[in-house]
């Protein structure tokens, strides 16, 4: 057995026994966490607090960490790729062995990532891969390619385009251009989509509309931002929507573009009901869920982001005894160096009818924070 293998059967027995010492009301020995602490010091970096789900993803992985005996430091980057950086470089000289970063910017990490790998730290790009470098040693997420699939077939099966029916008018959005993952997302959707826009089905009155994957980061969101989302719905209804003309769908790619979408939405007019447009979302953001329940969002993409802590929380359990990490992928995510090992995870729908069973009745929100 090797050395960390042994360390984790410690901390394992140890765990053990703590538990056997509750029971029979006795003070166990405090030493075995620390013993794990020394080989399992792990950095989390995570982009922003501005959403719930990072918060979620950061302080669920922390406490599995946390309760294992590891060291966990967890920072919060703003938004910033300065500072993502920065705090990086402050958990490599902090001697972190294992890194779990959700890049900002997923084109700007090769340097640290150099020192990373100049103190052996393991790697692992949480949710978004990190591009351009070799030192990347796995990627755990969520399918992105289906979480876009799921909401253009989810706008298909709506409108009953694979019916015939149409001409409606789409408006599609895309997420941060600096995020692996909006290409993603989008090219899943359009995939579903494009045929029916060159078809005539879907009319996009502001022409903003790629006329191929390639081309998403024309409509992308710099920074995920509902405020410019917001402000970008605002001038399409304004200049493109006259007269009867009304909006029949929106591809939003998350719940933070769908979230400014709605309030566009409100201000020029709109109210759920009859002739309200389809929009779609990702995440299950509490908000998000409440605009569903109260019929201003159609559906979202849910990513049990527990799940995913827990994936990245067995990764590094393998990694520090010294083992492969279990991957599913090993084709997908090219990132320019090297096509990184992957853990995909299985994103699902969430529409009105599947709040409770879904998200309420598995714990993921409670029903008292969207009013059930
Ligand atoms: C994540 C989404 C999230 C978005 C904005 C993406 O990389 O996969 O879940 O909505 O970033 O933070």
């Amino acid at each position: 057995m090797s050395l960390t293998k042994r360390i984790f059967a410690v901390a394992a027995t140890g765990a053990v026994a703590l538990s056997l010492a509750a029971c029979a009301g006795t003070t166990a020995p405090a030493n075995d966490g620390a013993a794990a602490s020394a080989d399992c010091n792990v950095g989390i970096s995570m982009p922003t607090r501005s959403l719930e789900r990072w918060i979620n993803d950061g302080e669920q992985l922390q406490k599995l960490l946390k309760d294992a005996g590891c060291t966990a430091d967890l920072q919060y980057a703003d938004n910033k790729t300065d500072l993502q950086i920065s705090q990086i470089q402050n958990q490599v000289a902090g001697g972190a062995k294992i890194l779990v970063v959700a890049a900002v910017d997923g084109e700007v990490l090769a340097p640290v990532l150099a020192e990373a790998a100049g103190q052996d730290a393991k790697v692992i790009a949480y949710d978004r891969l990190i591009n351009g470098t070799e030192n990347v040693d796995y990627y755990a997420t969520f399918d992105n390619y289906k979480v876009g699939t799921l909401q253009g077939q989810y706008i298909e099966e709506q409108l009953g385009l694979a019916d015939g029916a149409g001409p409606f008018n789409l408006e599609p959005f895309a997420g941060s251009p600096d995020d692996n993952n909006a290409k993603f997302f989008f090219s899943g959707a359009w995939d579903v989509l494009l045929p029916y826009v060159e078809s005539g089905q879907l009319v996009v009155p502001s022409g903003k509309s790629p006329s191929s994957n390639d081309d998403w980061a024309s409509i992308g969101i710099q920074g995920w931002v509902s405020s410019a989302a917001q402000a970008e719905m605002d001038n399409r209804l304004s200049s493109f929507y006259s007269g009867s003309e009304v909006v029949d769908v929106v591809l939003s790619p998350n719940d933070s573009l769908a979230i400014g979408i709605i309030a566009s939405l409100k201000s020029a007019g709109y109210t759920p009901g009859e002739s309200y447009p389809l929009i779609s979302g990702q995440d299950a953001d509490k908000a998000n869920v409440l605009a569903i329940l109260d019929g201003e969002q159609s559906m979202t993409v849910w990513k049990d982001t527990r799940t995913l802590g827990k994936q990245v929380f067995d990764m590094i359990q393998q990694i520090t005894a010294g083992e492969d990490a279990t991957v599913n992928d090993t084709e997908t995510y090219d990132n320019g160096k090297k096509v990184v090992p992957s853990f995909l995870l299985d994103p699902e729908v969430v529409v009105k009818d599947d709040v409770q069973s879904k998200l309420v009745d598995s714990g993921f929100i409670k029903a008292s924070d969207v009013g059930l």
